[in-house]
């Protein structure tokens, strides 16, 4: 079986069930995200406000096809399944993509405090721009998934172990 990709939106807990599922699987965990900031040295925030969104995908669609040849669990961010060219890469790779689909408030209430101005995206935006941008991406997420995942009011394990049953 080939490790799964985690796609999804900002706090649908990609991270975190990422982990859970490469503990229960016994195999080696990446997430996109830190892998951007080790590759660039620094934070997504600071990438974002120095260089802009369209540098920031393009390194964020280097290091996904990178990373995808290689047998990890993998996490990746909020955007990386709405970019075409990533689409087509995750389609190629013939790994397992879960979309991890939260309700709106699940969404909202894992993104409030300190996550909210870790994310440039969301850098002074409304709860409902939030809702709004979520709405605006779950066809991307839905295109790109070979399975939907539904995470509210799950714990990481539950729905690691959710997982591993629809894959196997
Ligand atoms: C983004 C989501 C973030 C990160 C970047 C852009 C997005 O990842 O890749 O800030 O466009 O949704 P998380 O979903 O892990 O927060």
């Amino acid at each position: 079986m080939q490790n799964p990709i985690l796609i999804g939106f900002m706090g649908a807990g990609k991270t975190t069930v990422g982990r859970a599922l490469s503990k229960a699987l016994n195999q080696p965990f990446q997430d996109l995200d830190q892998v951007i900031e080790a590759t660039l040295k620094q934070s997504i925030p600071s990438y974002f406000e120095a260089n802009g969104e369209a540098a920031f995908r393009q390194v964020e669609k280097e290091l996904l096809a990178q990373h995808l040849s290689t047998e990890n669990v993998l996490a990746t961010g909020g955007g990386t399944a709405c970019q075409i060219a990533n689409q087509e890469l995750l389609l190629k790779s013939r790994r397992p993509v879960i979309w991890l689909k939260a309700s709106d408030a699940t969404t909202i209430h894992n993104l409030s405090g300190e996550d909210w101005q870790k994310r440039p995206i969301l850098a002074n935006k409304s709860a409902q721009d939030v809702t709004n941008l979520k709405a605006n991406r779950e066809h991307f997420y839905r295109k790109t998934a070979d399975m939907i995942i539904q995470v509210d009011q799950k714990t990481p394990e539950a729905i690691a172990e959710e997982i591993i049953q629809r894959i196997s």
